[in-house]
């Protein structure tokens, strides 16, 4: 079954399960700066989910453009993408779990034609936020599915939440069995070796999650999400996406025009540019930071790829019309925006190639240094040169450095980067000015005395308090943070003294961007690590504190005046809520 007929039929079935189709919306998240992009059908729905009443009623179902960068790395291997479809239909406050289970059930078994056999199911098992899902074990095996296919598993499997707080809940799973033998006696659908397939996820979303507390929503609500390359994929009998009628014809196309063997390159190629295409039609553009980051990121590992291969790089205009071509039965809406994605992601790779000539050029000439030297490891100053000279990329050198069997120390480049945006801090600095505007004088202020209250905390209650949210106003901060106990009176004089002794030190605050990896792995600490971009801005103060931050803060602790704790109290269980204020 072609993926546009999954797609059609899986609408129509909801549709006639009084279900109103709505349209899918952009990739780029509209009114959402939290996200790059949209990663799940259920992100536009969010208020609805939350108590709003949508305008279509209580029964949606759509199809919904979705993209995935965490792991951007991995696409050459036969099942990782970025760019993907989901199809997904949901209640809100309307039916919940019996009639869920029942229509996914008739769905893939009597729509789709999947036999009852080759379906496994997983429930959560429960736990002290919310009790074990029996009833949805219940109803599938009234669906039909007997017990021996039925999995209980915890929270990292069977429970779905979009970052760290919103609405969430228990989800149940299903699976398709590949027919591959289990890996082991006890291969089971949670295992990675490839004989079960997630297929389809249902989320029973009543519960919402905030300041690490669980509450029950107002109403019962489903969101379900089913990916739809990878349907078409199983229902083919195809081993990757690749092999499907979406993906065929640029693979084909690329294996025709390449000099050189190389299927990861082919894939890398393929999953870019349609990555790429769809995002420039969204809107996107290529630049030097968050979503036009990733963007660029895409054009110049595609870029590189398609060098690689020997591809003429002129036939670029020629790929992307093909890619259209495949695309327009599922997004009609490219063909009209054919020029203007041509001319972008083309005007990129031009960009860049200059840049990946000049530098592989160069790059070569390392590589028989180094050989000659009889050496085995490319020097980071070497990285750190091209980059500085020629412009080119570290990850790009590093890719090439493991092609051509050279080690690469990335911490240390990583270090060189560091010492050489810390000399551009100053530019950042004024661009960070520049976004500003409606953040007092005050809150900039709270927000810096936020980061020392942090750090002192940890000092002198222990170094595993985290802060867990915070609320900032001119008139004052609050500070969430765990902790198992009630602070003591000198713990809090203790802890404000500290903050105290530190304003009076005027220590320097600094901004730094980096990589996230690069933040966490200098000891930075973030509240919610998926909520932020791949790139990072890190705060420090001085010596005491470290964070993953969008700022701003002041830039000497002195500005801050005389910090002064207001009160201590239970927040949540585990979690001490902090009121203070500056003088
Ligand atoms: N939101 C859930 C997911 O992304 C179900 O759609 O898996």
């Amino acid at each position: 079954m072609k993926a546009i007929e999954i797609r059609n039929k899986y609408l129509e079935f909801f549709k006639n399960h009084n279900h109103k189709v709505i349209p899918s919306a952009p990739l780029i998240p509209e009114n959402d700066p939290s996200v790059l992009f949209t990663t799940a059908g259920m992100q536009p729905i969010v208020p609805y989910l939350l108590g709003a009443k949508h305008p279509e009623g209580t029964r949606l179902t759509d199809y919904q453009k979705c993209l995935r960068t965490n792991d951007i790395e991995e696409v050459g291997d036969n099942r990782h993408l970025t760019y993907f479809e989901m199809l997904g239909n949901w209640s809100l406050g309307d039916y919940f779990k019996e009639e869920s289970i029942a229509m996914s059930y008739e769905f893939l078994t009597k729509v789709l034609g999947i036999p009852s056999e080759k379906i496994s199911v997983t429930c959560f098992a429960g736990d002290e936020d919310c009790p074990r899902d029996t009833l949805t074990a219940e109803c599938w095996r009234k669906a039909g599915i007997p017990n021996e296919r039925i999995y209980f598993y915890g929270k990292d499997d069977n429970w779905w939440i979009a970052g760290e707080e919103g609405p969430c809940g228990p989800d149940t799973e299903m699976f398709y069995d590949t027919g591959k033998e289990p890996c082991s006696a006890d291969c089971q659908p949670s295992c990675n070796c490839g004989k079960y397939v997630e297929i389809w996820n249902n989320v029973f979303m009543e519960y919402l999650k905030k300041d690490g507390k669980y509450t029950k929503l107002s109403q019962k609500n489903v969101d379900t999400g089913l990916g739809l390359e990878r349907m078409a994929m199983l229902l083919q009998g195809k081993e990757t996406p690749f092999d499907t009628e979406i993906f065929k014809p640029i693979m084909d196309k690329l294996e025709s025009l390449a000099q050189k063997d190389d299927i990861a390159s082919r894939r890398i190629v393929a999953e870019h540019l349609r990555a790429s295409i769809m995002i420039v039609s969204d809107g996107g553009r290529p630049s030097n930071i968050d979503r036009g980051y990733i963007l660029r990121r895409l054009i110049r590992r595609m870029t590189r790829h398609l060098n690689k291969l020997e591809i003429d790089l002129n036939k670029l205009d020629e790929l992307i019309e093909l890619d259209i071509e495949t695309l327009k039965e599922l997004y009609p809406e490219l063909v009209e925006k054919k020029e203007v994605i041509k001319e972008v992601i083309v005007q990129e790779k031009d960009k860049f190639m200059k840049t990946l000539i000049r530098g592989e050029r160069e790059f070569d000439k390392v590589v028989n240094r180094i050989k000659n030297e009889g050496k085995d490891t490319i020097d980071s100053n070497d990285i750190f040169k091209l980059y500085e000279t020629y412009g080119f990329p570290p990850e790009v050198s590093k890719d090439l450095a493991v092609e051509n069997g050279l080690k690469v120390n990335m911490d240390e480049v990583d270090k060189l980067f560091k010492e050489h945006q810390e000399k551009s801090r100053l530019g950042s600095e004024q661009k960070f000015k520049g976004g500003l505007s409606g953040t007092g004088e005050m809150q900039i202020k709270y927000h810096t005395a936020t980061h020392l209250l942090n750090a002192a905390l940890k000092q002198v209650v222990n170094k595993d308090v985290h802060q867990r949210g915070s609320n900032i106003t001119e008139e004052r901060m609050r500070f969430d943070f765990s902790c198992d106990h009630k602070l003591t009176d000198e713990e809090k004089k203790q802890a404000e003294d500290l903050v105290n002794k530190w304003i009076q030190e005027d220590l320097d605050v600094n901004i730094e961007t980096m990589k996230k990896e690069e933040a966490l792995k200098s000891g930075a600490e973030c509240m919610f690590i998926e909520k932020y971009p791949d790139i990072v801005t890190v705060y420090s103060i001085g010596e005491i504190s470290k964070e993953l931050c969008g700022g701003p803060h002041v830039k000497h602790t002195k500005e801050l005046g005389h910090f002064k704790i207001v009160k201590e109290e239970a927040c949540s269980s585990g979690v001490r809520r902090i009121k203070a204020i500056l003088e």
